[in-house]
């Protein structure tokens, strides 16, 4: 017979034995709010330093009080897909939100971001069946399994190489149909990409483009709408990719583009048609949010002072970070074991969570802190973070290591 137990058994051993078992870090609010929570494990308070929760916006007043009168007014489930009864007012307004947001025709909302990017990918190949696909080496888990869903062809060029972009697309005839999908800020080490560069050549070897900006929405440009915005750019760019989960402290995901695009993705794609419609609570908070953060830059102001406060702080003990410009601050260790010994010290000595990150969501061998400031952290948080980190790589002999970004 079948030992199904051993077999799953097995599965997790050989994770462990690659240093890559994951222990979930369960933490509660009860009592506190974020950036503070309490751990169970440790049975104290700890300050997170690692949530992509990056404004705070889930503590935010206006979107808790939409989430709140949605479900008093419309309960807390949508009853269907968007095609039985699922279709309500409070997820046609959010659509209509992030379609302006990106000055685009439509948007189509998800149940998550991954789900967005695996879903209208995946369902690209079958519109456009001789599509090729090309696709930055960096690009998140969810591009890569929509991509392989799609069966399209596809080529993977050099992590924002221009010059290796245009190389791969001068092989394919020009009339071929083509996509090039990308990020605009990879969130492991936190680089922009050429995005001006990427439309031109989309331009010169007729392709469309797809970029997905989950880590700058609500962060960058004027109304929060992501690096496109910030660079000008949002209309030369066919599909643009978001979450509501990070900057804007809900959840779920969406596309946006034209009306013809955004008609056929929503026709075709099965992780759109065959889901329940997010809860009137989560549309009604996430449109909120974005409205929100369309008018007001002070959550984006005081998230740049304290990110800047953070690597000046890191600068002056002598931790290196690897650089960039954008939020995210990355701590090479450079080794799954030690990474993850300096993350356990940091939360079990000094009550402070930062997660280490390993493989397989970066290379081996660049192993990392990857820590994200918030504008809820105090300048005494800041220094306190700052002096512990520090302290913590030293009795450890550990030397963060500096690495260059590509932007
Ligand atoms: C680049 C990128 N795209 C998509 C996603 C998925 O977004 P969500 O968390 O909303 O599912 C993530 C998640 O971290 C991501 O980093």
């Amino acid at each position: 017979m079948t030992n199904y137990k051993k077999i799953f058994g097995d599965a997790v051993d050989q994770v462990r034995k690659e240093g890559r078992y994951r222990i979930f870090n369960e933490l509660s609010y009860s009592n506190s709010s974020p950036p503070r929570a309490y751990s169970a494990k440790y049975n104290k308070e700890i300050t997170v330093w690692c949530s992509n929760d990056y404004l705070g916006m889930s503590q935010n007043n206006l979107v808790k009080k939409a989430a709140i009168n949605a479900i008093q007014q419309a309960g807390t489930g949508t009853g269907g897909t968007r095609n039985i009864s699922g279709t309500n007012a409070y997820v046609a307004a959010l659509e209509k939100e992030l379609a302006d947001l990106h000055t685009k025709e439509s948007g189509l909302v998800f149940t998550s971001g991954y789900i967005s990017n695996q879903a209208t990918l995946s369902v690209l190949g079958k519109i456009i069946p001789d599509i090729v696909m090309f696709s930055d080496e960096m690009n998140h888990a969810s591009i890569i399994q929509g991509i392989c869903d799609s069966k399209s062809e596809k080529v993977i060029f050099k992590h924002s190489d221009v010059a290796d972009l245009e190389e791969k697309l001068k092989q394919y005839q020009i009339d071929r149909p083509k996509i090039i999908i990308f990020e605009s800020v990879y969130s492991m080490q936190g680089d922009i990409s050429p995005i001006k560069e990427i439309c031109a050549l989309a331009k010169k070897y007729n392709a469309l483009t797809y970029i997905d900006e989950v880590h700058s929405v609500g962060l960058y440009g004027n109304r929060g709408a992501g690096v496109a915005e910030m660079l000008g750019v949002n209309n030369e760019i066919d599909i643009i990719q978001g979450t509501l989960a990070k900057a804007y402290g809900v959840i779920g995901g969406y596309i946006t583009g034209s009306k013809e695009i955004i008609d056929a993705i929503r026709s075709y794609a099965p992780g759109f048609i065959f889901t329940t419609t997010l809860p009137p609570a989560v549309c009604a908070a996430a449109t909120a949010s974005v409205q929100h953060l369309k008018t007001s830059s002070v959550e984006r102001e005081s998230h740049k002072v304290a990110i800047a406060k953070v690597k000046a702080g890191l600068v002056e003990l002598g931790v290196c970070y690897l650089e960039n410009p954008t939020h995210i601050i990355p701590i090479i260790i450079g080794d799954p074991s030690r990474a993850q010994q300096i993350s356990e010290t940091l939360l079990s000595d000094y009550g402070i969570y930062v997660q280490h990150i390993n493989f397989p969501t970066v290379p081996r061998g660049t192993e990392r802190l990857r820590v994200t400031p918030t504008p809820l952290h105090t300048d005494e948080m800041i220094n306190y973070f700052c002096n512990s980190l520090s302290e913590a790589l030293i009795k450890y002999d550990i030397q963060s290591t500096k690495l260059k970004t590509a932007a």
